[in-house]
């Protein structure tokens, strides 16, 4: 067992044990994927001021995002097929983020249904939701949301037509994968994924079969995905979904100004600075350039969240000083999932916190409150 000491630790060890198609799904952008590296190179290139001499003890990187208390400015982001990184993954990453104490999101097309991390985990969670044709299936999933005690709605804006990624055409994505002689080839190489798989019943997209009309099998499925993803979803949509939500509502997708605008007036709670981790329009520019002149023009009216790139708690803290009170975690959680399950997710969050903290005191702080953009090197980082 290697020692792991980083996000890049997990990764190369999740790349080792999931199947491909599915590691591919998760290392992967859209076309060029120029964005999905930017993503992370623009992190790289912002530096951090280092101070001495300044008393480091009882440090603390606590907060609120929409007003839930947080050990980090850290949520796990809504991830599509989680519980096919690793049997039941869903429910694992839940569970580690429970005990560790940030928020975790489901995604509606999570292999763990809503009702499943009710169940297993005893916590609050959030979901992220999106705009479906079918408004009657809309309802009855935020339904279920309110029964389940889900704490906040992530309404995710950028998915009105999907991007398109090689890798999954190339491999053939389905959720569980087809016998194909490709497939058993590789599959036979990763025994212990296939030996989670045989002891869970999760194999397929539980927040929709069965729950959703014409949604009975893998088939249908594909097909029903394809024609329900809601090419008009305009604001007025919004607003009928956060009437019939009636609850914390979070707006994902922002990446322009005048959206951000938009998000205030539509009455949201915060918005999340994504660029879908570079999995939507590949040439947008990556979450950390938008975030400035986001936080800029709306940061004092609703709380400005990013994801896209963060491979460490440096990466974090960066996010931070520009202004986002809240980042949201998906390649990192998933491949401490993918690593070594619950314990690879709690590993990759131990990770992320401890690299916060330490590179927060090199900085100068004690308090996250007090951090802003003068822990950064001027002329480094993105301007508004
Ligand atoms: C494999 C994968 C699946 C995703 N599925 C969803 C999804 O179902 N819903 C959603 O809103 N975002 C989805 N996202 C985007 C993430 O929520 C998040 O915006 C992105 O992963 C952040 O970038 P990062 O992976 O670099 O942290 C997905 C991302 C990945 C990597």
């Amino acid at each position: 067992m290697p020692v792991i000491t980083n996000i890049e630790d997990l990764r190369v060890l999740a790349e080792k044990r999931v199947p491909r198609m599915f590691y591919d799904y998760a290392d992967s952008g859209s076309w060029t994927e120029g964005t999905y590296r930017a993503n992370e190179s623009d992190f790289h290139k912002i530096k951090l001021r280092q101070r001495v001499a300044v008393n480091m003890e009882n440090r603390t990187t606590a907060t609120r995002m929409v007003g839930i208390d947080t050990k980090m400015p850290v949520c796990i982001a809504p991830v599509g097929l989680t519980g096919m990184q690793h049997a039941d993954g869903e429910m694992h990453a839940a569970m580690a983020a429970k005990k560790f104490g940030i928020p975790f999101t489901l995604s509606t097309m999570s292999i763990c249904s809503i009702e499943d991390i009710a169940a297993h985990t005893q916590a609050p969670f959030w979901f992220q939701l999106y705009m479906m044709r079918d408004r009657d299936a809309m309802v009855r999933m935020i339904d279920r949301c309110k029964a389940a005690n889900v704490s906040a709605l992530v309404l995710t804006l950028d998915l009105q037509v999907i991007g398109q990624r090689h890798k999954d055409l190339k491999n053939g994505l389905t959720a569980p994968p087809r016998p194909t002689l490709a497939n058993i080839i590789n599959l036979m190489t990763k025994p212990r994924w296939c030996l989670g798989m045989a002891g869970t019943k999760r194999h397929t997209f539980g927040n929709l079969v069965g729950h959703v009309k014409a949604v009975t099998n893998m088939k249908s499925l594909a097909s029903w995905t394809n024609e329900q993803f809601d090419p008009t979803l305009n604001w007025e949509d919004i607003a009928w979904v956060k009437k019939q939500w009636g609850g914390k509502l979070i707006l994902k997708g922002i990446m322009d100004v005048e959206d951000a605008k938009l998000a205030v007036a539509s009455g949201a709670d915060a918005i999340v600075v994504s660029n879908h981790g570079g999995r939507q329009l590949d040439g947008a520019p990556s979450s950390i350039e938008a975030l400035p002149a986001i936080v800029a023009a709306v940061g004092s009216q609703i709380e400005v969240w990013m994801d896209g790139g963060i491979r460490s708690g440096q990466d974090v803290l960066k996010a931070w000083a520009l202004g986002a009170k809240g980042t949201m975690i998906g390649r990192a959680m998933v491949y401490g999932l993918g690593a070594m399950g619950e314990a690879g997710v709690t590993k990759a969050l131990q990770i992320i916190h401890k690299e916060l903290d330490v590179t927060m005191a090199f900085c100068g702080h004690t308090n996250i409150q007090n951090v802003d953009t003068n822990i950064l090197l001027p002329g480094t980082f993105p301007k508004a």
